[in-house]
């Protein structure tokens, strides 16, 4: 089944039917997709799904990833009640399969046999996992400090994978240019894409289907936040098709330090996001610095503000630490940027004293696609087969 869907401009309002546009024709504005006939069949369908026009049987897996709750850490973090929700099990190792789903069924209906991405990694891996599957031919364009672990995944399985030199703006600039100009489908996951960011919103689908009641707040990761922007149109849907007297979760967008435009923007009380030049992060993920389309950074920005919520930077060594937390802690071991969100709220808790909320952070990736951070802080010893060896070990 096929829903009823249009393009809408989220700031001028135009509508547009269903095509491949990446910007509003008459403003130049993020597009939406937005639904004639909101019903409850939505609710329980996969996101993924709802906007192809034949029906696909089954994906690679993505999405239904468990919400878990943490513990140790919770009872560390001044007795809020805190949940994971695991994003880094989705089939390539990070939430990027949701938006790469929906954006690659897209491709298909229409009619492209070629597709191209700017990515600082992880949309790297789910375009070149989901092009194998679906048959179609994908080039890939990364930051050249893309951690190799990421390159050599998405080189994997079939992409033409090139490194362009600078930050990861110059690769998005690069790939907005190429998809313009040729036969080729832009499936980059920040705002351009209509649809890819519309597939993120399947994760407050999950989370009102796993708990109770909402979070008060939900914390994320964000480069330029489609994945936080489209977790709150998630919830919106939901109050529209049931009349749910839960708010809407408090959104809490995280940056690193050093690359922090929406933070800043929001700290300052800004109207509008300026883009940082050059970024300096440990956490790839959400080093993007939003030059020449701060515009998806002043959309989120609005957005969080709209939730009643914050946005807050933290340092490469509190994400650190947060991800030796999870691990040791939890048992969770995710990549920098996928520990940004226990770092932000560890921060945030203190700061505005939350004490017994109800909080949700997006482990956004696996830890095993950036080993670079880890690799130096261990030794390992090499021991002889023998038992006197081990016994002096242990
Ligand atoms: C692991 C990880 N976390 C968070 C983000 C940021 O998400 P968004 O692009 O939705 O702002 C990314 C983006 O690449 C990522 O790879
Ligand atoms: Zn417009």
């Amino acid at each position: 089944m096929s829903l009823n869907y249009f393009l809408s401009c989220t700031e001028c309002k135009r509508e547009f039917n269903p095509r491949p546009i990446y910007n509003c024709l008459s403003c130049n504005g993020i597009l939406e997709v937005q639904y004639k006939n909101l019903t409850k069949s939505i609710a329980g369908m996969k996101q993924e799904y709802i906007f192809h026009d034949e029906k696909i049987e089954s994906l690679l897996g993505e999405g239904n990833t468990p919400l878990l709750e943490l513990s140790k850490t919770s009872n560390r973090l001044r007795e809020n009640k805190i949940f994971g929700k695991c994003e880094f099990m989705n089939p390539t190792g990070s939430f990027k399969d949701r938006p790469v789903a929906a954006g690659i069924q897209k491709a298909l209906d229409f009619g492209y046999k070629k597709v191209i991405v700017a990515s600082s990694g992880n949309g790297a891996a789910s375009v070149a996992a989901y092009s194998a599957k679906f048959g179609l031919s994908s080039t890939i364009l990364v930051p050249e400090g893309t951690p190799d672990e990421k390159v050599k995944q998405s080189q994997f399985y079939g992409a033409n994978i090139i490194k362009v030199k600078g930050p990861y703006s110059n690769s998005f600039e690069l790939a907005l240019k190429y998809s313009e100009e040729e036969k080729v489908y832009n499936l980059t996951t920040t705002f351009i894409n209509p649809y890819t960011w519309e597939g993120d919103k399947g994760v407050a689908y999950e989370i009102n289907q796993q708990s109770d009641n909402w979070p008060d707040y939900v914390i994320v990761p964000i480069g330029a936040g489609p994945l936080l922007v489209g977790i709150y149109k998630g919830f919106k849907e939901l109050k529209e098709i049931y009349g749910k007297n839960d708010p809407i979760p408090k959104m809490v967008g995280i940056q690193a330090e050093g690359c922090s435009p929406i933070s800043r923007a929001f700290e300052n009380n800004e109207v509008y996001v300026i883009s940082e030049p050059d970024p300096k992060t440990i956490a790839g993920g959400i080093g993007d610095g939003l030059r020449g389309y701060a515009k998806d950074g002043t959309y989120t920005l609005n957005t969080i503000r709209k939730s009643n919520g914050a946005c807050l930077s933290i340092t490469d060594e509190e994400i650190i630490r947060a991800q030796e937390n999870l691990a040791k802690d939890e048992g969770i071991f995710v990549e920098p940027s996928g520990a940004a969100a226990l770092a932000g709220f560890e921060k945030f808790s203190k700061l505005e004293n939350i004490k017994n909320a109800s909080v949700t952070l997006l482990l956004t990736g696996n830890g095993l696609k950036d080993m670079n951070t880890i690799n130096e802080s261990y030794t390992i010893p090499i021991i002889e087969p023998v038992m006197e060896e081990l016994n002096r070990l242990i």
